[in-house]
């Protein structure tokens, strides 16, 4: 442990199936819920008397040619994401559990909306029997158990939800500060073992000391507020300029951040860039007896030159909740160096350390996280059904119109995703000819492209025609038509 020292110094919409289904479905309806107010005006931006009058005038659009909206979701998805679909009137059905490649096959036929966690492997092979399979919702933060691109290659967005846990783990991370200044783990690890050792001798208030954010993103502006809010003074980093909250001053260098900070923490993405970024240069630029939090991704620190500043006790202390490998599930994984192949033994020595926070990846994982996943997943889905909206996707271009008004009753929206080859826009305008186009948006991702257009004087018999020309142009990978 370092001596002693004084360290100074932020819906309702429609479903489909025949025309007659929608007709009955939408009568129960007094008022439109459309999603777009709940996503695009930020909390009290408008009075409730303001947003009861817009969603009297947004139109409930319904999605044409599909039977009804089929839901399945898996994996104990929160009952917020649920509530969500059902008052939706989807036909949602929901399972505790995972399935397996085979299981998910068979079920997966006539789904069109499948929520996900991390446990379901949704394969090229799954995505290809999925014929009537429209959107994706993974309930979490990552996509890997999504093939992402055999997915947009069949029309399929995909949803997920980064950052519905950042106050969580800022919050986290604010605990660990604490908890490190206090060597409150120690005490506590100690007075489990039966042992009374009360000290003050290298433990500190927060108040006062410098406190420095590596990455000023999500996780690191709300910490930001936090950490002010208990009197630190906070300096961040980041790589773009990036407008403070509170006090808090952005500093040019790392190594600036490095030199001044008492404690460093950081929240940056895994990138090339930043795998390794505190290494033992960055350990040597730091001030003595300073402390080390990593919340963001185990590959950003470098593990043994960890353990090396915490011998030398240059560090006072550090908490680190990620791993460069981490176990698929929970079990005796830190008892089994075998499992950290290539990587060194590096749990025994991380375990050997005193005033070192060990948590297994538990930034994020709250109850409230867990309902912020539901209920932004679930709205992103319903959004994309009944809207078309690809804002917030994953493996689609990002396309969003305004929404129609009740002022426009012949109006539909067509939405075309097709291949990215040259002419289609002419092909899908030649269909569309005997129409007005009032507003149209096309923006394409790699092979894939996403077009929508809201076309007026559409009378109900003419839109399965239209549906019927765009699904024959060869560019065409899924077409929709909402009305
Ligand atoms: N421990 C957990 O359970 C948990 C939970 C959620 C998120 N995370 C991780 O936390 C990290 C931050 O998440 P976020 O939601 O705040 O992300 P974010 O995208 O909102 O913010 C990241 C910030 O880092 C900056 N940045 C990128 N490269 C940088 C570099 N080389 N140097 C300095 N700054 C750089 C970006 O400009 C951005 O401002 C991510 O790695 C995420 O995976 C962990």
């Amino acid at each position: 442990m370092a001596q002693p020292y004084d360290i100074v110094s932020s819906h309702k919409v429609s479903r489909s199936g025949s025309f007659a289904a929608n007709l009955s479905f939408n009568q129960g309806m007094s008022l439109s819920t459309s999603p777009v107010l709940s996503f695009h005006s930020p909390p009290g931006s408008q009075s409730q008397s303001q947003s009861l009058a817009n969603l009297a005038r947004t139109k409930s659009l319904k999605p044409f040619q599909t039977a009804d909206i089929k839901v399945l979701l898996l994996e104990n998805v929160n009952q917020t994401g649920i509530e969500i679909l059902e008052e939706q009137g989807y036909q949602v059905e929901t399972m505790k559990s995972s399935l397996g490649e085979d299981e998910l096959i068979e079920k997966i036929k006539d789904v069109h909306v499948i929520g996900i966690r991390s446990k379901t492997q949704l394969t090229a092979r799954v995505l290809e029997a999925a014929k009537s399979l429209i959107v994706i919702g993974c309930f979490c933060i990552g996509t890997n158990q999504v093939d992402l691109q055999a997915a947009a290659q069949h029309g399929v967005a995909v949803f997920n939800s980064p950052f519905s846990n950042s106050r969580s783990v800022a919050e986290l991370t604010i605990a660990e500060i604490v908890c490190l200044a206090r060597q409150l783990t120690d005490r506590s690890a100690e007075l489990h073992n039966g042992t009374w050792n009360k000290v003050s001798a290298g433990c500190w208030e927060v108040r006062g000391k410098t406190l420095g954010i590596v990455g000023y993103g999500h996780i690191g502006s709300q910490l930001s507020v936090l950490a002010e809010g208990m009197g630190m003074s906070v300096i961040y980093y980041d790589v773009i300029p990036l407008m403070a909250m509170g006090i808090a001053r952005q500093v040019k260098t790392l190594d600036e951040l490095l030199s001044r900070a008492d404690f460093v923490t950081l929240h940056v993405p895994e990138l090339p860039e930043t795998k390794n970024m505190i290494g033992p240069d960055q350990f040597a630029k730091m001030r003595d007896g300073s402390y080390l939090i990593n919340n963001s991704r185990g590959s950003v620190v470098d593990i043994p030159a960890l353990v090396d500043a915490m011998r030398t006790q240059k560090l006072a202390g550090a908490a680190i909740d990620v791993y460069p490998a981490e176990p698929k599930g929970n079990g005796d994984y830190f008892n089994d160096s075998s499992l950290q192949s290539g990587k060194g033994a590096w749990t025994d020595d991380l375990r050997s350390l005193k005033n070192l926070i060990l948590t297994p990846h538990i930034g994020g994982s709250t109850e409230e996280a867990q309902s912020a996943i539901g209920v932004e997943v679930s709205t992103a889905l319903v959004k994309y059904v009944n809207e078309g909206t690809t804002v917030g996707a994953v493996n689609m271009p990002e396309v969003s119109l305004r929404g129609l008004t009740d002022q426009e009753p012949d109006h539909a929206r067509v939405i075309f995703i097709h291949k990215n080859v040259p002419g289609v826009l002419r092909k899908v305008n030649e269909v569309l000819s005997n129409h007005n186009v009032d507003k149209q948006m096309t923006d394409s991702r790699g092979e894939v492209a996403y077009l929508m257009a809201d076309i007026s004087n559409v009378r109900q018999p003419e839109i399965k025609d239209l549906w019927q020309n765009l699904e024959d142009l060869s560019s065409r990978i899924r077409t929709r038509i909402l009305y």
